[in-house]
């Protein structure tokens, strides 16, 4: 990263001073002005990391220009430097939300600290704002896609539960969308300012869950040094969300009732109940219903965070979220791969409608991702797809002409038929339901092209 500092001073001398402390600094690039006017119309015009100013300012009042530099780019940093320091100018910049102030004559290396100091809390606040940007951008509704009657569905009950504390249940099939339906609930409700604490059951030995969840005062065990607080404690005032809750042994399940119950739980050598104000979000992929009857989850915790269940639909049974899917994916990474828009061939859609998606959105977004870097032009062709997808269109065009060959029973009226007028009337009907296209036409028949036509002409179809 190159950051770039605007130096400005009315004195050449002194420019050239301040300009001396970056030199050798291969990662930093100096701009100098003399002016408060092309201090401020640099500022609107570029991005700079760091601002180093004096006070002496002719055609503005002191105070008058630090507000206009923070009113044009708040969040830059300014380092003032004057000779004519006194504790009054200090003491006002200061309070203009100046990051540092320093009086001439100075070490070099007192400004070379303060420089440093400064770039370093203008990356952070970049990288913070960035960070902060992008999880409400992702977790935005508007980026939760789907068309069917099931998303819709699970997106209302988001937006209703969004707006209370309850405890929420998520479950569905691996690569469903629980987490980003779990985010959304978080950074949609109150507590939205508050953490966000997610922990997978499944990824924590058994032996290290129960102090990960609930932490431990000094002394609890041989190697607990210090007190240390657990997830629940850690989502104070925010969401814990609970992932493959079903991976909890029955002994971690029973202190977990209490603090769903009762927000109220003691660290593992502790004696002190601590009360959490914590927002619980559970998800699953396994029937908890299936595992309470084989006695390993515990019924009262299922019935205890079960009150507002969400259960997201397998993608092959929401068919009609299987395209809009793949044109966020498509976008999402052709940006991010910094290609031109591409688009998906009909033959391609059809296929991806197909398909099962055992793994769901996650293995659709996977499909996408390798497409995208596979593609050369803007549109992704069957051969981009990975074979077991694109070999699916040949079985099941097999599977369709075996079909056809068993497809109706018919059974000829006891006052008999004309075969001609049946035949007519299913050549019309195959025209229609192709919309006139006669090779599909014909295919519906398990005719070829040319016999197709000779019956077109027959019955004085053709035209
Ligand atoms: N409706 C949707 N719109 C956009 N992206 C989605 C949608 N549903 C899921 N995704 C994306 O699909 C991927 C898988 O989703 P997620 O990780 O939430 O699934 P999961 O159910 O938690 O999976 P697992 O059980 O394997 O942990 C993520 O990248 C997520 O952003
Ligand atoms: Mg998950």
């Amino acid at each position: 990263m190159i950051y770039k500092v605007l130096i400005s001073d009315d004195e050449e001398r002194m420019r050239r001073v301040l300009a001396m402390v970056f030199e050798g600094m291969s990662d930093v690039k100096v701009v100098t002005t003399s002016s408060c006017e092309a201090t401020l119309n640099y500022l609107e015009r570029e991005h700079f990391h760091l601002l180093i100013t004096d006070l002496k300012v002719q055609e503005m009042g002191r105070l008058e220009f630090l507000r206009a530099v923070k009113s044009k780019v708040p969040d830059i940093p300014i380092i003032v430097v004057t000779a004519y320091g006194s504790m009054i100018a200090a003491i006002d910049v200061m309070k203009e939300g100046v990051f540092d102030y320093l009086t001439t004559p100075f070490e070099k290396d007192v400004l070379k600290m303060a420089v440093m100091r400064a770039l370093k809390m203008s990356s952070l606040t970049i990288e913070n704002k960035y960070l902060r940007q992008e999880l409400e951008s992702r977790y935005d509704f508007r980026n939760i896609v789907g068309n069917s009657p099931q998303t819709i569905d699970a997106l209302r009950l988001v937006g209703e539960v969004s707006k209370t504390s309850s405890t929420v249940l998520i479950t569905g099939e691996s690569g469903t969308g629980k987490e980003l339906i779990a985010r959304a609930i978080h950074f949609n409700s109150k507590r939205a300012c508050g953490p966000l604490i997610v922990m997978n059951c499944a990824a924590i030995p058994e032996n290290l869950l129960e102090s990960e969840l609930f932490g431990y005062e000094r002394g609890a065990f041989t190697n607990a040094d210090k007190t240390k607080k657990g997830r629940f404690e850690l989502a104070a005032g925010g969401t814990f969300f609970m992932d493959e809750i079903s991976e909890m042994s029955l002994a971690i399940q029973a202190k977990v009732l209490r603090v769903v119950e009762a927000k109220e739980m003691e660290r593992l050598g502790g004696t002190e109940t601590i009360k959490v104000d914590v927002r619980i979000i559970c998800a699953s992929n396994k029937n908890l219903e299936e595992l309470v009857k084989l006695g390993k989850f515990r019924e009262d915790l299922y019935y205890r965070i079960s009150v507002f269940p969400i259960t997201l639909t397998p993608l092959r049974e929401r068919t009609e979220d299987i395209i809009p899917l793949s044109k966020l994916f498509l976008k999402h990474f052709s940006t991010k791969m910094g290609k031109a828009s591409i688009s998906l061939t009909k033959e391609v859609e059809k296929l991806l409608l197909m398909h099962k998606w055992e793994g769901n959105i996650r293995e659709l977004q996977n499909v996408i991702e390798r497409a995208v870097i596979l593609c050369k032009g803007s549109l992704i062709t069957t051969e981009h797809l990975p074979s077991a997808i694109a070999r699916s269109f040949l079985f099941t065009e097999k599977d369709r002409l075996q079909h056809l060959d068993k497809a109706v029973s018919f059974d000829i009226p006891p006052h008999g038929l004309s075969l001609d007028a049946l035949e007519k009337q299913l050549v019309t009907q195959a025209l229609e339901k192709s919309k006139n296209n006669k090779t599909k036409a014909a295919k519906l028949l398990g005719l070829t092209r040319g016999t197709f036509r000779y019956r077109l002409q027959k019955y004085g179809l053709a035209n």
